[in-house]
């Protein structure tokens, strides 16, 4: 039992959120460097191919028999095991970069010194808040002109709501970038600058060091003299509870492109967040070092080849040790199973993996058995994970088929392409399913959708997008839906479930609801 606390104590399990270009992917390549796994920084999902055609994607998909995207990348460093989670940002931002961070222990958020918090950046960000994980924050390209460093943390307040406390202190930024503070050690980590934006030189000098003064000059040495007493009377205190909650997120200043001050972010990073903990049941809490090996599907990927059964499903494995070909218990599908090809799947490559503790993340072959969501344990007394909400879809479009004729199949394909979580259907109240409302997080779902259901159910159809951008879930138990005040570009829909829905255009229509109609409860998340 020992060997299995000191596996799971060494996990750090985490997703890093961006807006696209700040950064993520270069932050990611660096720390791969770090533990050494060289041969995969090359190989982290860069920017450019992300832009292929979707027809390439589907292709490489195709290929490949999964997705390149859905990669949790594992790497040792200093006696921990860190696995990161990807994110699917860009053009193929889903659902399932939201779902990703339900199987994360703490997020690191990367915001570009130059543009501060940007959109994704808050969604992602609200998404941890459900959640309450640690958020470290690394500001990213200092090597470049940034905005002030007091401006960026506003920013984050203001914007997203969290106390900020910064960990180090920039000095300058862009061609005037020297180096930062670090306010822990009260030394300075120096920056030189060299032309060609490669790994630069850095060396730590404490502050009274006269070499320090020589190498920032006199004047940025007074400015950061202010700033730091500033910092030490204004700020937040550091609270260790807080970033444990996640009300209080340490910020790093840095550069990933130039490999600046990236190594002593994660070695900061491994003390402030925590291993695996104790994840809710709905009777009670799981310890991560439970005798019992649990875990719960947070990803369903299809291949995109013909044989759609054959998807993979990823699990977090919450408790326990996993070994191949271990008996376990899929509790929603109320049967026995082994899970016999286990599968980490690293940036390019899937490897078959023989152990797992919790903490970790493995796919395994899905015959088309599990939804999001589902408990897998070996528990003699069965227990269910608390469910993965539902995302507000912010795309929809009204989809129906070209030939009337094959109803059944274009019935049998929406659900289950929902059942896989890409779509979310619904449909107006007391209508059939001829047509359907397709909710999707990222718009490139519809041409998967567009695309599986010719290749798979033989279905082609016709999607005509609709105006909405905004779903709400009605919170209220009984609430006449007709009966409701509600502005005429407002729409009444429900889901499979018949539960009732309403669809917006604009921030205005949902305040106009909520202003008409007291006691109304709209929710931006479906609990399950
Ligand atoms: P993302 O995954 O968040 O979308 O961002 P990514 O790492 O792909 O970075 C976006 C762009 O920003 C890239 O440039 C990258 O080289 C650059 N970048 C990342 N970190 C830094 C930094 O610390 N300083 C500077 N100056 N630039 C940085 P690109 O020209 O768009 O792409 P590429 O040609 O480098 O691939």
């Amino acid at each position: 039992m020992a060997d299995i606390r000191n596996e799971i104590e060494k996990r750090r399990t985490f997703a890093i959120i961006s807006h696209p270009d700040a950064g993520k992917t270069t932050l990611t390549e660096k720390l791969l460097l770090y533990g050494g796994a060289i041969n995969l920084a090359g190989s982290v999902k860069g920017k450019k191919t992300a832009k292929h055609a979707v027809s390439d994607w589907m292709e490489i998909e195709k290929q490949r028999g999964i997705s390149v995207t859905s990669s949790v990348l594992q790497f040792k460093y200093n006696g921990y095991c860190i696995n990161i989670l990807d994110t699917p940002g860009h053009q193929d931002f889903s659902e399932d970069t939201y779902r990703t961070l339900m199987a994360a222990d703490s997020a690191v958020m990367v915001i570009d010194a130059s543009k501060g918090v940007e959109a994704q950046t808050i969604k992602l960000f609200k998404v941890c808040l459900l959640r309450n994980i640690p958020i470290i924050t690394f500001i990213n390209k200092m090597d470049r002109d940034a905005k002030s460093p007091f401006e960026l943390l506003e920013d984050i307040e203001n914007v997203l709501g969290i106390s900020t406390y910064p960990m180090n202190w920039p000095i300058g930024s862009g061609k005037e970038f020297k180096g930062v503070y670090d306010r822990k050690s009260e030394s300075v980590l120096t920056f030189t600058a060299n032309n060609g934006q490669r790994e630069v030189e850095s060396k730590s000098l404490p502050l009274g060091s006269e070499e320090l003064k020589s190498i920032i000059g006199d004047d940025f040495f007074s400015r950061l003299s202010e700033d730091i007493e500033l910092l030490d009377v204004a700020g937040d205190g550091f609270d260790d509870g807080l970033v444990r909650e996640g009300r209080l997120t340490p910020v790093f200043f840095g550069s990933a492109l130039t490999n600046f001050g990236v190594e002593p972010f994660l070695e900061e990073f491994l003390t402030l967040t925590t291993p695996p903990l104790p994840r809710e049941t709905l009777t009670g809490e799981v310890s991560p070092y439970d005798d019992c090996f649990s875990a719960f599907v947070f990803k369903i990927q299809a291949n995109m080849n013909k044989a759609h059964r054959d998807r993979i499903a990823f699990m977090r494995i919450c408790s326990g040790r996993f070994e191949k070909n271990m008996e376990v218990y899929h509790v929603q599908g109320d049967r026995k199973l082994r899970l016999s090809q286990p599968q980490q799947i690293m940036a390019q490559e899937r490897e078959v993996i023989d152990e797992a503790y919790a903490g970790d993340i493995i796919g395994v072959f899905d015959p088309g058995i599990f939804s999001i969501g589902d408990t897998i344990c070996t528990a003699k007394d069965k227990f269910r994970f608390k469910g993965i909400p539902t995302f507000a879809p912010e795309h929809f479009s009204l989809v129906l088929q070209k030939d009337t004729m094959k109803r059944k199949q274009f019935v049998k394909g929406v659900n289950q392409i929902a059942q896989e979580g890409a779509i979310q259907i619904f449909r107006e109240p007391d209508s059939g399913m001829e047509e359907v409302i397709v909710g999707v997080v990222g718009t490139l779902q519809f041409e998967v959708l567009e695309y599986r259901l010719k290749n798979e159910y033989n279905v082609e159809i016709v999607m005509n997008s609709l105006p909405y951008q905004y779903i709400r879930w009605i919170g209220n138990d009984d609430v006449n839906v007709k009966a409701l005040d509600l502005a005429s570009d407002t729409k009444r829909i429900e889901d499979l479930k018949g539960k009732p829905l309403l669809l917006f255009t604009s921030e205005w229509s949902i305040s106009w609801a909520i202003e008409h109609n007291e006691g109304l409860i709209l929710e931006e998340f479906s609990a399950e």
